[in-house]
């Protein structure tokens, strides 16, 4: 079902679909794949402690933010952040460098996302008696030229014609209908990693924390995914908010959608982690972390092939909803802009995230393995500078245009909506995004940057 507001925008048709499209933009590749792959490289469960902490005090208020700055608004981003505060037009920056974290951060996530899919065609070949996944398929997959290319191009061109079709129709369904079977494929794989001898060094690894392993780039590594986690800094959950209906209570639906999407990354941490230890693996083993193990957990289940392919595919589903809330930001900005139809933003949106992406994928191959940009490689780079710079200074600017500059009228009366009286929580969230969001993010950021010692 669509509906419209009363400017003619895409509006989400029910609460359930604005509750289920924001987590369709929340759960992707983060919970899956740079969730283990982060707390495997920050060493355990210290950094799972810090992206929690960050997840509640930084990440739920600046979501709050962000839908009350959208559906107060009613805009995309760049427009949102222009228009907030009367005559201060430069707060549109928020929106700018928020277009510029969507290619950034599509750029590698498009390659991620072609692992993704062609991990579902390989495993598939397996089900049917074909060449099993091996110790091997991964790194040539990666570090291949044409082929991590090819599935990139693919995933591009599917994530655009899903937003040339339109917001509510597109993302809400395909959500609604299969992020329930995509956690219950990672309970099994639960059930199956857990059940294996030696598993429970795993589990000590991801909840015991060693305090002494929190250093200024491990708390940044965490600030920087609890923002990647929720979509957040860069405009995708302003631009979902304009799509809110006014029946939403902002407040609620972001802390269901927090919950939801933190259990579905700790889900996936006790898969993978305990079967990282019992199979005698390294935690560390960087972006391949996710596609070495899952087929190893299935390999020791009847059928294994085949749950390894249903895996895959549901990961690509999360995927297609994280993306297509990626590319949705360019895309609204266009088309508010007025000059361009959906179809052809999306297009154009679409081929030039593949033109940087391309740059992502063969840092990983011979082709531009050795070209490095402040020491690191094209893939790496992009992932730090949005994830680690872009997101949370974008954070900590959002917390302030909602906290200190829309004025507290605006601030109250958008959080009251859908509920009867002004509810408790205001106050609250007021107090975390005036103080406790911003002095985080920025002790954060000066200290994992050495301008200040903690
Ligand atoms: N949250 C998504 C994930 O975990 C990725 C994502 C979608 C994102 N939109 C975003 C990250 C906006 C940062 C900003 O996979």
């Amino acid at each position: 079902m669509t509906s419209t507001n009363k400017k003619g925008r895409d509006a989400f048709a029910s609460g359930l679909g604005a509750f289920a499209a924001t987590l369709g933009s929340a759960i992707g590749l983060g919970n899956i794949w740079k969730f283990p792959f982060l707390t495997g490289s920050n060493g355990g469960a210290a950094f799972v402690l810090a992206y929690l902490l960050s997840v509640v005090l930084v990440g739920l208020p600046v979501l709050v933010a962000e839908h009350l700055i959208g559906r107060k608004m009613r805009l995309d981003a760049v427009h949102a952040y222009g228009a907030v505060v009367p005559k201060q037009g430069i707060w549109a920056a928020i929106g700018w460098a928020g277009l510029l974290s969507a290619f950034l951060i599509m750029a590698f996530y498009t390659d991620v996302a072609g692992w993704v899919f062609a991990y579902v065609f390989k495993s598939a070949v397996a089900a049917f008696g074909g060449k099993a996944l091996g110790a091997g398929t991964f790194s040539s997959l990666a570090g291949g030229t044409w082929e991590p290319l090819a599935w990139q191009a693919g995933v591009l061109a599917m994530t655009s014609a899903i937003i040339a079709l339109g917001v509510s129709r597109g993302i809400e369904k395909a959500t609604k209908a299969l992020m329930p079977l995509l956690l219950i494929l990672l309970v099994i794989c639960d059930i199956r990693a857990l059940t294996l001898p030696g598993a429970f060094a795993g589990v000590d690894y991801l909840f015991k924390p060693d305090l002494s392993k929190i250093t200024g780039s491990v708390l940044i590594a965490a600030l920087g995914l609890s923002f990647f986690k929720l979509s957040l800094g860069m405009g995708t959950m302003t631009t979902y908010g304009s799509y809110l209906p006014d029946g939403t209570r902002i407040a609620p639906n972001a802390v269901r959608v927090a919950l939801a999407d933190t259990i579905v990354s700790l889900l996936a941490g006790l898969a993978i982690f305990p079967a990282v230890f019992a199979f005698g693996g390294q935690p560390a083993g960087g972006p391949g972390l996710l596609f070495n193990t899952i087929p190893l957990i299935f390999s020791r289940m009847p059928g294994g092939a085949f749950f390894t392919t249903i895996f895959f595919v549901l990961a690509s589903v999360a995927t297609i909803g994280a993306m297509v809330s990626l590319i949705e930001v360019p895309v609204a900005w266009m088309v508010e802009k007025g000059r361009v139809k959906r179809p052809v933003a999306a297009c154009l949106t679409g081929t030039a995230m593949f033109a940087l992406g391309t740059l992502a994928t063969l840092s990983q191959s011979a082709v531009l393995g050795s070209v490095r940009l402040f020491g690191k490689g094209f893939f790496d780079l992009f992932d730090f500078v949005s994830s680690n710079v872009l997101l949370p200074i974008g954070a900590l600017a959002i917390a302030v245009v909602a906290g200190w500059l829309l004025g507290r009228k605006p601030f109250e009366a958008e959080l009251r909506k859908g509920h009867a009286a002004q509810p408790w929580h205001t106050k609250v969230i007021l107090a975390f995004l005036r103080f406790v969001a911003p002095v985080l993010i920025l002790v954060i950021l000066l200290n994992g940057f050495g301008i200040i010692r903690l």
